[in-house]
């Protein structure tokens, strides 16, 4: 099928390439003329496992194109994918302005049947405002459908959950659009659920709402097994092997980030209260993310006692592994927070280290994990990238001021690196 993406970030680029590589007729259309321009050179402006010689092959076949002209994506294609940012505003409801100018520049153009959808992760009754805008723009009376397509993609992962989707949610509001929907989707394998638009968008803000609260619960256990001297990874894993409940997102650590969680919480809070519910239960979700992070930082300082002019290395800025993106990073958070007490960093992450230089200054950036410790007070692990396990620890103890060692992440064997003569402290263990 001809298709085309409009916006072309973590989501829409992954999700475009996927499409092609199943043999779809691809057009990837962006804003950014310089993003454009580099990809048309084979350049990638993420990092994305797998993605770059997908995105070359695909290239090399003709069936993936680049353009900064909504124009020619919407000519050329059966189906319209809107995948542009919806970021958080300070009251926690989302900045609709790119989707709503989207919207209207699709009308602009639109000059036969076309099914426009909504892939951005959007408040409910989107589809329901994207399909009025249309309507009022359009130059002509021309037929259109809007469905809702949430994404499920975990950057780091994208190309695997898109390849292998447990499901796929279409929300619609006629039969129309059905057919055309399945067949995109045809080739993944996965089971299709078809919903009214409303529901869809239900779906995601409900699935990345309970996803947070598993690890926000995980937290909350976490606090418990050091009270009580328990460990909550064994806990976790007890409860996880009971298939009701599932093993993963139950990783306590410094919480929850992204450009996903924080934000889709923050926003299903919002929509709640404006549909009249007090969702105190996602609050509380929140709150308990927010703890964490005070609780490590006041962990930190019970070992130190005081921060200031001490020297302590942070390994992992991205906001999880795997990835270079560094928006709404625990790890960053955590170094402002030490930079505020008056600590000089000696900082280091496998991919996020150019990103991280666009909203982290002043900070020392080490290009070898294993030098990150010399000289230090201490040593931070906070983004769970599992090559930091294999650091010649028993060097970096040996470079280091005073051997103490914060594990953010759970990452470390407790008994190992206390036999390597550190002052280990972890989360719930
Ligand atoms: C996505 C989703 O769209 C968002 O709703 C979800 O919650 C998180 O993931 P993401 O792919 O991470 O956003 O955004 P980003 O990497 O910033 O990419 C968005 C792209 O859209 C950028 O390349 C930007 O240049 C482009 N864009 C933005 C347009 O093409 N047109 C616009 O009007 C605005
Ligand atoms: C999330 C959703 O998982 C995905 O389906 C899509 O809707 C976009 O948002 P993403 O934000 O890319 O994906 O990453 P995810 O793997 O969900 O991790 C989010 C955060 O939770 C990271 O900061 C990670 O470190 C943290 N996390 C995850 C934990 O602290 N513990 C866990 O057990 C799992």
């Amino acid at each position: 099928m001809n298709l085309a993406i409009i916006g072309t970030g973590y989501v829409g680029l992954v999700t475009g390439t996927c499409f092609a590589e199943v043999g779809h007729s691809v057009i990837c259309v962006d804003a950014d003329a310089k993003k454009v321009e580099m990809l048309r050179g084979g350049g990638i402006p993420i990092y994305e496992p797998g993605l770059e010689e997908m995105v070359s092959r695909n290239v090399a076949a003709g069936r993936l194109k680049f353009t900064s002209s909504t124009a020619e994506g919407v000519e050329q294609s059966e189906v319209i994918f809107i995948a542009v940012p919806t970021p958080p505003q300070p009251d926690g409801s989302v900045n609709m302005s790119y989707i709503e100018s989207v919207a209207r520049e699709i009308a602009d153009c639109l000059q036969s049947y076309r099914i426009i959808v909504d892939k951005s992760t959007v408040p409910v009754k989107t589809a329901e405002k994207v399909a009025a805008t249309i309507r009022r723009y359009r130059k002509s009376q021309v037929d259109f459908d809007v469905v809702s397509n949430p994404e499920f993609l975990r950057e780091g992962f994208a190309v695997d959950d898109l390849m292998k989707p447990d499901r796929v949610v279409v929300g619609v509001a006629s039969n129309r659009p059905v057919a055309a929907m399945r067949e995109v989707y045809a080739p993944f394998n996965a089971p299709l659920i078809v919903t009214d638009t409303n529901s869809a968008e239900l779906i995601k803000h409900a699935a990345n709402s309970f996803l947070a609260l598993k690890i926000s619960y995980a937290n909350a256990l976490s606090v418990i097994c050091e009270a009580a001297g328990a460990n909550v990874q064994e806990v976790t894993r007890g409860m996880g092997l009971d298939n009701r409940i599932g093993s993963r997102f139950l990783q306590a650590g410094l919480g929850f980030g992204g450009s996903c969680f924080p934000k889709d919480l923050h926003a299903f809070i919002k929509i709640s209260e404006d549909l009249g519910y007090d969702f105190r239960l996602l609050k509380e979700v929140q709150r308990i993310n927010a703890d964490q992070m005070e609780r490590f930082v006041k962990k930190l300082e019970d070992t130190l006692w005081v921060l200031r002019g001490k020297t302590i290395g942070v390994l992992g800025l991205a906001f999880k592994q795997n990835t270079d993106d560094v928006r709404q990073s625990p790890a960053i958070d955590l170094c402002h927070r030490l930079l505020r007490e008056g600590a000089a960093l000696r900082v280091h992450d496998p991919q996020a280290m150019e990103k991280a230089q666009g909203v982290l200054t002043g900070v020392d950036y080490v290009s070898d994990m294993n030098q990150v410790a010399d000289g230090c007070d201490a040593l931070v692990i906070a983004t769970e990238w599992p090559q930091f396990a294999q650091i010649d620890f028993a060097r970096a103890r040996k470079a280091m001021r005073t051997p103490i060692l914060l594990d953010g992440r759970n990452l470390l064997d407790p008994a190992r690196m206390e036999e390597l003569g550190f002052i280990y402290k972890s989360i719930g263990r």
